[in-house]
């Protein structure tokens, strides 16, 4: 029999029951055999709903104690660096939330420490594995949307209050959430755009905090971009929006015409709980291509039947890469250098909005 790949989390937060859920559905490979947090009462209460045996109050002291394969980093977002570089240093893989570092340095500390030790990285992306955004993958690959992408557009269209900014100290401030819409809620549709786009090459935006003004980060931010294929792209992200409309939006032109879109709905699913299941579904509301009889689109209601597809959640989808990533000596699917690239496009629209220029961005 394999054994069991055995995971720790580090941050028992929010984020960290959806890790902790997917970990219980992939159980046959799976197990989760230590947490830890700085706040003491969150650490035992995590590890009571999860059953889960090691219990430490630092990412040290956890990594140190030994027995772990894999870490779940589910921490702020500048506070993703350090436990990753330890962990690589000991041989243990990351799988950190997004995005991959809130700083290029940070995300450059990150891959190199991976690299010289031979160690697994990969930035939770798992919106990758809703149907129709794999759809999406298999019209491009197949060439249906013709030999190249001229244009991408890219969404976040979402609603913050007060009250979301008040939920924990260090949302809503530079030092220690590291941004706002950009850094927090659109690295989801920036990865779509350069998953499907390719690399970026030059970016050019604006940001500011137009709405918002308990808060120091930018509420609202827009950018255009030029892909290394020669493609042009858009960013949008606000959390300006209510109601809230496309939570991560994709619409791709490609140079035979055909226009796909990507569009994530929330659910209006009172009383589900992340811990139990997907809170949005992605479907493909545009679908223009000629051999529509080959690729089928995903529409909303199909989206939603699916559910996350037989495993707990989508998340579930990607740690399922992770553990398969590890067992074949493989890459996993979302890779580090796919991460880094959504820090760049984030941090290259704040330098284009401080300084009035285009930022040349480079992997
Ligand atoms: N993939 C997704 O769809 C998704 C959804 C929500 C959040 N996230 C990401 O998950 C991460 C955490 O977000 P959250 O909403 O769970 O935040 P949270 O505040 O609920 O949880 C963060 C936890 O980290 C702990 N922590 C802080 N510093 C620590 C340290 N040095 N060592 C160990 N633990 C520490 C905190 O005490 C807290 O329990 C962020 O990167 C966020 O962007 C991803």
């Amino acid at each position: 029999m394999v054994s069991r790949v055995r995971f720790g989390i580090i941050g028992t937060g929010g984020i960290a029951n959806t890790h902790a859920a997917a970990l219980a559905g992939l159980a046959d490979d799976a197990e989760l055999v230590a947490c830890c947090d700085v706040a003491p009462e969150r650490v035992a209460a995590f590890s009571e709903r999860w059953g889960v045996r090691g219990q430490f109050d630092s990412a040290r002291a956890m990594l140190d104690a030994g027995g772990l394969d894999v870490v779940c980093v589910c921490t702020p977002h500048p506070l993703h660096a350090e436990p990753l570089v330890l962990a690589a240093e000991r041989g243990i893989h990351g799988v950190v939330e997004k995005p991959l570092t809130s700083t290029l340095e940070d995300a450059d500390r990150v891959l190199e420490a991976s690299t010289k030790h031979g160690t697994l990285l990969t930035v939770m992306a798992q919106r990758r594995w809703f149907p129709a955004a794999q759809r999406i993958r298999q019209a491009i690959d197949s060439g249906s949307l013709g030999p190249s992408l001229l244009l991408g557009e890219s969404v976040c269209e979402m609603w913050r209050d007060a009250a979301y900014y008040a939920r924990d100290a260090w949302r809503g401030r530079w030092d220690t959430e590291g941004g706002g819409v950009l850094m927090n809620q659109a690295p989801h549709n920036i990865d779509f755009l350069l998953w499907y786009m390719g690399p970026p090459r030059e970016i050019f935006g604006y940001w500011g905090n137009l709405n918002h003004p308990f808060v120091e980060i930018e509420d609202n931010a827009v950018a255009v971009i030029r892909f290394a294929s020669g493609g042009l792209g858009i960013l949008k992200g606000t959390v300006s929006m209510r109601p809230e409309r496309r939570i991560h939006g994709v619409t791709l032109v490609g140079d035979s015409g055909a226009t796909v879109s990507l569009d994530c709905w929330q659910v209006q699913d009172a009383g589900r709980r992340v811990a139990t299941g997907p809170w949005d579904v992605g479907s493909n509301d545009v679908w223009t291509l000629a051999d529509g009889s080959e690729q089928r689109p995903i529409v909303h209601q199909e989206a939603v039947a699916y559910g996350s597809g037989g495993l707990p959640n989508f998340h579930a989808h990607q740690l399922r890469d992770v553990i398969g990533a590890i067992r074949e000596s493989r890459p996993p699917a979302v890779t580090g250098v796919d991460g880094r690239r959504v820090v760049a496009v984030i941090q290259g629209v704040y330098e284009s909005g401080r300084t009035g220029r285009p930022v040349t961005l480079t992997d």
